[in-house]
Protein backbone atom coordinates (compact mmCIF):
# COMPACT_ATOMS: atom_id res chain seq x y z
CA UNK A 1 0.00 0.00 0.00
CA UNK A 2 2.45 2.56 0.96
CA UNK A 3 4.64 1.87 -2.40
CA UNK A 4 1.20 2.71 -4.39
CA UNK A 5 0.71 5.58 -2.26
CA UNK A 6 4.43 7.22 -3.12
CA UNK A 7 3.92 5.68 -6.91
CA UNK A 8 1.11 7.50 -7.80
CA UNK A 9 1.82 11.18 -6.91
CA UNK A 10 5.14 10.50 -8.90
CA UNK A 11 3.17 9.79 -12.00
CA UNK A 12 1.06 12.47 -11.94
CA UNK A 13 3.67 14.88 -11.24
CA UNK A 14 5.36 13.24 -14.63
CA UNK A 15 2.64 14.19 -16.70
CA UNK A 16 2.39 17.89 -15.05
CA UNK A 17 5.51 18.12 -16.37
CA UNK A 18 5.20 16.47 -19.63
CA UNK A 19 2.33 18.99 -20.22
CA UNK A 20 3.74 21.91 -19.15
CA UNK A 21 6.67 21.36 -21.51
CA UNK A 22 4.45 20.63 -24.53
CA UNK A 23 2.63 23.94 -23.97
CA UNK A 24 6.18 26.09 -23.29
CA UNK A 25 6.73 24.30 -27.63
CA UNK A 26 3.32 25.06 -28.45
CA UNK A 27 3.38 28.81 -27.13
CA UNK A 28 6.99 29.69 -28.50
CA UNK A 29 5.52 28.29 -32.25
CA UNK A 30 3.00 30.42 -31.95
CA UNK A 31 4.84 33.57 -31.86
CA UNK A 32 5.25 35.37 -34.77
CA UNK A 33 6.88 38.62 -36.34
CA UNK A 34 5.14 42.14 -37.59
CA UNK A 35 6.52 44.65 -39.30
CA UNK A 36 5.64 47.54 -37.34
CA UNK A 37 4.61 49.95 -40.18
CA UNK A 38 2.22 47.13 -41.87
CA UNK A 39 0.69 46.11 -38.95
CA UNK A 40 -3.12 47.31 -39.51
CA UNK A 41 -4.82 48.79 -36.40
CA UNK A 42 -7.75 47.04 -34.98
CA UNK A 43 -10.09 48.38 -37.13
CA UNK A 44 -8.13 47.04 -39.85
CA UNK A 45 -8.08 44.01 -38.59
CA UNK A 46 -12.15 43.92 -39.41
CA UNK A 47 -11.96 44.71 -43.22
CA UNK A 48 -11.78 41.89 -45.50
CA UNK A 49 -9.23 43.42 -47.35
CA UNK A 50 -6.26 44.74 -46.52
CA UNK A 51 -3.47 46.56 -48.81
CA UNK A 52 0.19 45.96 -48.24
CA UNK A 53 2.95 47.89 -49.54
CA UNK A 54 6.35 45.79 -50.20
CA UNK A 55 8.41 48.58 -52.17
CA UNK A 56 10.66 48.16 -48.88
CA UNK A 57 11.27 44.52 -48.92
CA UNK A 58 14.26 43.24 -50.08
CA UNK A 59 14.91 40.60 -52.20
CA UNK A 60 15.87 37.54 -50.00
CA UNK A 61 13.10 39.05 -47.18
CA UNK A 62 10.34 38.35 -46.00
CA UNK A 63 6.97 40.13 -43.56
CA UNK A 64 4.06 38.82 -42.27
CA UNK A 65 1.00 40.88 -41.98
CA UNK A 66 -2.25 40.04 -40.64
CA UNK A 67 -5.18 39.43 -42.96
CA UNK A 68 -8.63 38.45 -40.94
CA UNK A 69 -7.05 37.72 -38.23
CA UNK A 70 -4.28 35.17 -39.95
CA UNK A 71 -0.43 35.87 -40.89
CA UNK A 72 0.32 36.32 -44.25
CA UNK A 73 3.58 35.33 -45.27
CA UNK A 74 4.79 37.62 -48.42
CA UNK A 75 8.15 36.85 -49.42
CA UNK A 76 10.45 38.12 -52.03
CA UNK A 77 12.23 35.04 -52.91
CA UNK A 78 15.82 34.71 -54.71
CA UNK A 79 16.67 33.54 -58.10
CA UNK A 80 17.71 30.70 -56.05
CA UNK A 81 14.74 29.76 -54.26
CA UNK A 82 12.30 29.71 -57.49
CA UNK A 83 14.52 27.86 -59.68
CA UNK A 84 15.14 24.67 -56.59
CA UNK A 85 11.02 24.91 -56.59
CA UNK A 86 10.75 24.97 -60.18
CA UNK A 87 13.19 21.86 -60.07
CA UNK A 88 10.41 19.91 -58.45
CA UNK A 89 8.10 17.30 -60.78
CA UNK A 90 4.96 17.97 -59.42
CA UNK A 91 4.93 13.68 -59.37
CA UNK A 92 7.10 14.01 -56.45
CA UNK A 93 4.74 16.13 -54.29
CA UNK A 94 2.84 14.65 -51.67
CA UNK A 95 0.25 17.44 -52.64
CA UNK A 96 -0.17 18.38 -55.78
CA UNK A 97 -2.62 20.69 -55.64
CA UNK A 98 -1.64 24.45 -56.35
CA UNK A 99 -4.03 25.79 -53.10
CA UNK A 100 -4.17 28.87 -54.98
CA UNK A 101 -7.38 30.57 -53.69
CA UNK A 102 -6.51 32.72 -57.21
CA UNK A 103 -6.76 29.44 -60.36
CA UNK A 104 -9.36 26.83 -60.35
CA UNK A 105 -9.46 24.42 -57.52
CA UNK A 106 -7.87 21.88 -59.97
CA UNK A 107 -4.86 23.69 -60.62
CA UNK A 108 -1.67 21.53 -60.22
CA UNK A 109 1.25 22.55 -57.32
CA UNK A 110 3.49 24.07 -60.34
CA UNK A 111 5.64 27.20 -58.80
CA UNK A 112 4.16 29.10 -61.81
CA UNK A 113 0.64 28.41 -59.76
CA UNK A 114 2.09 29.04 -56.49
CA UNK A 115 3.44 32.12 -57.23
CA UNK A 116 1.91 35.84 -58.32
CA UNK A 117 1.04 35.95 -61.71
CA UNK A 118 4.23 37.84 -63.36
CA UNK A 119 6.20 38.25 -60.66
CA UNK A 120 7.14 34.87 -60.43
CA UNK A 121 9.68 36.07 -57.29
CA UNK A 122 6.90 36.91 -54.93
CA UNK A 123 5.15 34.27 -52.84
CA UNK A 124 2.36 35.09 -50.71
CA UNK A 125 0.49 32.15 -48.47
CA UNK A 126 -1.42 32.05 -45.66
CA UNK A 127 1.29 31.40 -42.74
CA UNK A 128 -0.75 28.53 -40.88
CA UNK A 129 0.35 25.05 -40.42
CA UNK A 130 -1.74 22.54 -42.99
CA UNK A 131 -2.09 19.69 -39.70
CA UNK A 132 -2.81 21.31 -36.88
CA UNK A 133 -2.62 25.12 -37.08
CA UNK A 134 0.92 26.43 -35.72
CA UNK A 135 2.56 29.14 -37.40
CA UNK A 136 5.86 27.81 -39.02
CA UNK A 137 9.41 29.24 -39.40
CA UNK A 138 10.26 30.96 -42.17
CA UNK A 139 13.83 30.19 -43.92
CA UNK A 140 14.17 26.95 -42.39
CA UNK A 141 13.73 23.25 -42.45
CA UNK A 142 15.23 20.88 -44.93
CA UNK A 143 14.08 21.95 -48.09
CA UNK A 144 14.46 25.76 -47.34
CA UNK A 145 11.12 27.66 -47.08
CA UNK A 146 8.94 27.08 -43.65
CA UNK A 147 9.56 24.86 -40.85
CA UNK A 148 6.35 24.32 -38.74
CA UNK A 149 8.07 22.92 -35.17
CA UNK A 150 5.12 21.63 -33.61
CA UNK A 151 5.63 18.20 -35.40
CA UNK A 152 7.53 18.48 -37.85
CA UNK A 153 6.59 19.66 -41.34
CA UNK A 154 8.96 20.77 -43.80
CA UNK A 155 7.56 23.23 -46.32
CA UNK A 156 9.66 24.03 -50.30
CA UNK A 157 10.96 27.27 -50.98
CA UNK A 158 7.27 27.31 -52.98
CA UNK A 159 5.45 26.80 -49.60
CA UNK A 160 4.45 22.95 -50.82
CA UNK A 161 4.31 20.34 -48.24
CA UNK A 162 7.60 18.46 -48.41
CA UNK A 163 7.82 16.40 -45.86
CA UNK A 164 5.94 15.54 -41.89
CA UNK A 165 2.46 15.31 -41.13
CA UNK A 166 1.17 18.44 -42.54
CA UNK A 167 -1.45 17.03 -45.70
CA UNK A 168 -1.57 19.85 -48.24
CA UNK A 169 0.77 23.06 -48.92
CA UNK A 170 0.38 26.15 -46.91
CA UNK A 171 -3.23 28.20 -48.92
CA UNK A 172 -2.78 31.17 -51.29
CA UNK A 173 -5.34 33.61 -50.37
CA UNK A 174 -6.73 35.71 -52.50
CA UNK A 175 -4.71 38.50 -53.82
CA UNK A 176 -3.82 40.67 -56.81
CA UNK A 177 -0.97 43.21 -57.54
CA UNK A 178 -2.64 46.67 -58.09
CA UNK A 179 0.38 48.49 -58.53
CA UNK A 180 3.84 47.27 -58.80
CA UNK A 181 4.77 47.42 -55.20
CA UNK A 182 1.17 47.08 -53.55
CA UNK A 183 -0.65 43.69 -53.04
CA UNK A 184 -4.56 43.75 -52.20
CA UNK A 185 -4.98 40.80 -50.08
CA UNK A 186 -9.23 39.48 -49.46
S1 LIG B 1 0.78 21.93 -36.64
FE1 LIG B 1 2.45 22.03 -38.00
S2 LIG B 1 3.27 20.06 -37.96
FE2 LIG B 1 1.55 19.90 -36.65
Amino acid sequence: MAHSDTAEPTRRDFLYIATGAMGAVGAGALVWPFVDQMNPDASALALASIEVDVSAVEEGQSVTVKWRGKPVFIRYRTPTEVEEANSVPVADLPDQNARNSNLPADAEATDLNRSAEGKEQWLIQVGICTHLGCVPLGSSGDFGGWFCPCHGSHYDTAGRIRKGPAPENLLIPPYEFVSDTTILIG
